[in-house]
Order: structure tokens, then C-alpha cells, then sequence
């Protein structure tokens, strides 16, 4: 099945509405616990940027675990923002968590990162060469890379019942946004030959039946 984009940003304040309000504790912890699995040295101090953010939970989770470090949350979309803020704010987070509306590649920061992560934003790109060089550009041999997205499926149906098995109980608009993203992922052999463009040595795996995880060390040039 060949890919079907699906818009970059989400802008519209009911999307970001019904992502915050659903519930994604399990997926969301389970990225937490891979990233302490894969890189179980890490403990900051240092700056940790998530890339397209959204409504900052993973970002919330990071901070309890993490408390030595300054996280920034970077996301073009205001709607998808808005309830992130509010979130931070109630967890009385405010201090070390930044959130900054802004695009990918992000033109005005040169600063390099202790780690970099990022959840379901691969998929949405219609250039994911944007991802990578962020990455590269934001990254040396001691940031720890850990990048997670959907990973598109076989067939229509596949992915009518990908969204069936896990989205079921939630709203129509989740719905159709799990869908949408589903056709608009990349499969794993496609991931790994972006990276080998990028000329980033990162591993890419399945590491379940929707998700695919990218991780290791960051600016490490592979021999092309
Ligand atoms: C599916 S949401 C994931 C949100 C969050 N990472 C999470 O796991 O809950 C994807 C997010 O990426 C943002 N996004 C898409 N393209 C972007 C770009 N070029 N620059 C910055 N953010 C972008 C969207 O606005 C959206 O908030």
C-alpha cells in the first residue's frame, strides 16, 4: 500500500481537544520505559527536546523521571499546544519545562541536546528528510536518540483494524486521525533507508504491532 499524506500540523482546536483528552498512558509509558531501557545510563543534567510534542505528556512523564534535566517542547501547532500549557502549569512543571509553537527544521536553534525524542511526528511529514536533519543538526556522539511512530500496514483492512483493536471506545475525530495516520506512516524498511541518506547510524526496529522505534547515538556519520 503506498502512502497517503495526511496534513503536517494540527491546527484545528478540536483535534487537539480530543488528543488531550484521550487516553494514551499506556503507549506513553511504554516510551518512557524503552528510552530508560535503551539508554539506562541516562540521568541529565542536560536539555531534552521533543520533537512535535503536542500536549506534552510524554514531556510531563520525562520530567518526573528525569528531574536533573531542562525540557523543550517544540510544536507548529497552537491547538495542539494549548492543552499541553495548561497541563504543565497543574503539575506545577512550569520551571523546567518550555513549550515553543514553532516548525521543524527549526531554522534559529544550533544548540545540541543531551537527548532528542519524539513520538508519532515522523508520520506526519511529508518530507521526513526534515526529521533527520534536525536530528543531525541538533545532536552529537553523546545524545541519546529515541524516535517512535506508527508504522503503515499491509492493506485498507490492516489498518481498519489497527484502529478497531485500540481506538474502538474513542472519538470519531481520534478515529479518523489513527487512520489517517496509519496510511500516512512509513514502514521500517523505508525508515531505515532515510537514515542511511542522512548518513545517521540509528537502529530502526518494529517494537510492536503498530509501532516502530529509531534510537541510539546522535551525529554519528554512517560510512555510506
Ligand atoms: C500525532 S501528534 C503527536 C503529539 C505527541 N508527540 C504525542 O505523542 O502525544 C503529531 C504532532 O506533530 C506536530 N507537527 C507535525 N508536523 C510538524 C512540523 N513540521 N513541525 C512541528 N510540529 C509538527 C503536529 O502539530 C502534532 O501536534
Amino acid at each position: 500500500m503506498e502512502r497517503i499524506l495526511e496534513p503536517e500540523l494540527m491546527v484545528n482546536p478540536e483535534q487537539g481537544q480530543a488528543y488531550a483528552c484521550a487516553d494514551f498512558s499506556v503507549p506513553n509509558e511504554q516510551f518512557l520505559h524503552l528510552f530508560a531501557r535503551k539508554f539506562p545510563d541516562f540521568s541529565g543534567p542536560g536539555r531534552v527536546v521533543d520533537l512535535g510534542c503536542g500536549p506534552a505528556d510524554i514531556l510531563i512523564r520525562f520530567a518526573h523521571r528525569y528531574p536533573q534535566c531542562q525540557f523543550i517542547g517544540i510544536d507548529g501547532a497552537e491547538a495542539m499546544l494549548a492543552p499541553g500549557r495548561e497541563a504543565v502549569k497543574q503539575e506545577k512543571l512550569g520551571d523546567c519545562i518550555d513549550l515553543h509553537c514553532e516548525c521543524l527544521p527549526m531554522a534559529r536553534d544550533e544548540r545540541v541536546y543531551q537527548a532528542i525524542i519524539s513520538n508519532s511526528l515522523l508520520h506526519h511529514l511529508h518530507q521526513p528528510q526534515v526529521l533527520w536533519q534536525t536530528v543531525k543538526k541538533c545532536s552529537d556522539q553523546n545524545t541519546s536518540i529515541m524516535i517512535m511512530d506508527l508504522f503503515r500496514p499491509e492493506s485498507i483492512e490492516s489498518a481498519r483494524h489497527v484502529v478497531q483493536t485500540y481506538a474502538a471506545d474513542e472519538s470519531p475525530v481520534l478515529q479518523q486521525d489513527f487512520y489517517n495516520s496509519l496510511l500516512a506512516a512509513f514502514r521500517v524498511d523505508e525508515v531505515r533507508k532515510q537514515l542511511c541518506c542522512a548518513g545517521l547510524d540509528l537502529e530502526c526496529e518494529q517494537v510492536s504491532d503498530r509501532h516502530l522505534l529509531v534510537w541510539g547515538k546522535g551525529a554519528v556519520v554512517r560510512k555510506q
